[in-house]
């Protein structure tokens, strides 16, 4: 038998937002091994090097095929020496040993536990850790002033770290239909986030809302949260009001990423119906009337709804590549507001994302090929 093995050398284009990426990975142990490298980082605050082996993992995300040796990997991009040799242990042994002590690292694991406490960050979860606080019961134990947030995430860990399935999403969508068409008829909700990009769960649920006509959208947060909180329907929700204003933001200040719009971040009191989502929901007790489930909201006046359907549809990776083309490539500045062109020294407006995407020069990428 003769050996000629055709292995197929790769090559993919270097920003993320030139490239498809679906939610099909066909590298999945190797970006795997990655994520958990830039979780690692990020955790511990190194965001620089968090994000090296994000776009490392997102390159190999995009490969046709798996990789079954190192050579295959000359034209891919991002790939620096740290995760080429990640890459090279997983594939010659099925394994990385870094990675792998990693997953075991008592350091790690209380960093995972503590920072999946809703309100919970990286200061915070490093804080606690050097008290000795590792675990859920030693949090309990030693009683730490915690923020209203975190008292909610607390109380509602176990569903928070539940994944909320389509159907738990759909539930959540005929809630925020309904109160948005109660508080502002004519109001238009999109479900964003991972949602619309094709995934079958996600860690919370992202909605926008927007009104045909502009400025009729104004203030309408609050009123969408008193009725869904008068309802029944939050456990926990915080809303910060819009503060933008685009003659502030300006050429010269251009607008950050941080985003203005007003947004509330939430944890609904979902009701199980039966037949839906009700895995995991028995145990002890029976299956219980209703779980916890994250909800994001974000109103948009409707001159700028493409560009904060953009900015929300994600992933983060994506959006990041794109305001890093946006600024590098085009002399552009992209935010979830606006574009702006250096160049021209003016705005570029857009009522759709493939306005927007034209407007950077890239080929239009829809959402469900944006899971970089
Ligand atoms: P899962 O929820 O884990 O399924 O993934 P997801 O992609 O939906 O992530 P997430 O809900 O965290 O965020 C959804 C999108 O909103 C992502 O593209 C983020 O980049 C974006 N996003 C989240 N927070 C902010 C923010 O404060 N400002 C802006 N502009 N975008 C944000
Ligand atoms: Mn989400
Ligand atoms: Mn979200």
């Amino acid at each position: 038998l003769q050996q000629t093995e055709e292995v197929e050398v790769f090559s993919t284009p270097s920003y993320a937002c030139q490239r498809r990426t679906t939610l099909d990975n066909h590298n999945a142990v190797l970006t795997d091994a990655l994520s958990l490298l830039a979780e690692n980082a990020e955790l511990s605050g190194e965001d620089g090097r968090g994000v090296a082996f994000r776009r490392a993992a997102a390159a190999l995300k995009a490969l046709p095929l798996p990789v079954t040796r190192l050579t295959q990997l000359g034209g891919v991009p991002c790939l620096g020496g740290h995760s080429l040799r990640v890459i090279k242990d997983v594939l010659e042994s099925g394994a990385s040993p870094e990675v792998e002590a990693l997953r075991r690292s008592e350091r790690f694991k209380a960093l995972k536990v503590l920072t999946g406490i809703f309100g919970v960050g990286v200061k915070t979860a490093g804080r606690w850790i050097g008290e000795g606080i590792l675990t859920l019961r030693q949090l309990r134990d030693s009683g730490p002033t915690l923020n209203r947030a975190q008292r909610a995430g607390l109380r509602h860990y176990d569903d928070l770290n539940r994944p909320v399935g389509r159907a738990e999403a759909a539930a959540v969508a005929a809630v925020v239909e309904a109160a948005a068409g109660s508080v502002l008829p004519g109001a238009r909700v999109t479900l964003i986030g991972g949602f619309r990009r094709g995934k079958q769960t996600g860690h919370d649920v992202d909605f926008l809302i927007t009104h045909p006509e502009e400025g009729r959208e104004a203030g309408l947060m609050p009123k969408l949260v008193s009725w869904l909180d008068s309802q029944g329907f939050l456990l926990y929700q915080k809303t910060n009001s819009n503060s933008y204003l685009e003659a502030a933001e300006g050429p010269a200040r251009p607008a950050s990423n941080m985003d203005r719009f007003e947004r509330c971040f939430s944890v609904f009191k979902l009701p199980e119906e039966a037949g839906r989502g009700g895995a995991g929901a028995g145990g002890e007790g029976g299956p219980r009337p209703w779980r916890a489930v994250r909800v994001d909201l974000v109103v948009s006046p409707v001159s700028q709804f493409a560009f904060a359907l953009l900015g929300w549809t994600g992933s983060k990776l994506f959006e990041r590549e794109l305001r890093r083309w946006a600024g590098h490539e085009m002399n552009m500045c992209l935010s979830s507001h606006a574009l702006y062109d250096h160049r021209q020294s003016r705005y570029l407006r857009a009522s759709s994302e493939e306005e927007i995407f034209a407007h950077l020069g890239l080929e239009y990428i829809p959402p469900s090929e944006r899971n970089a």
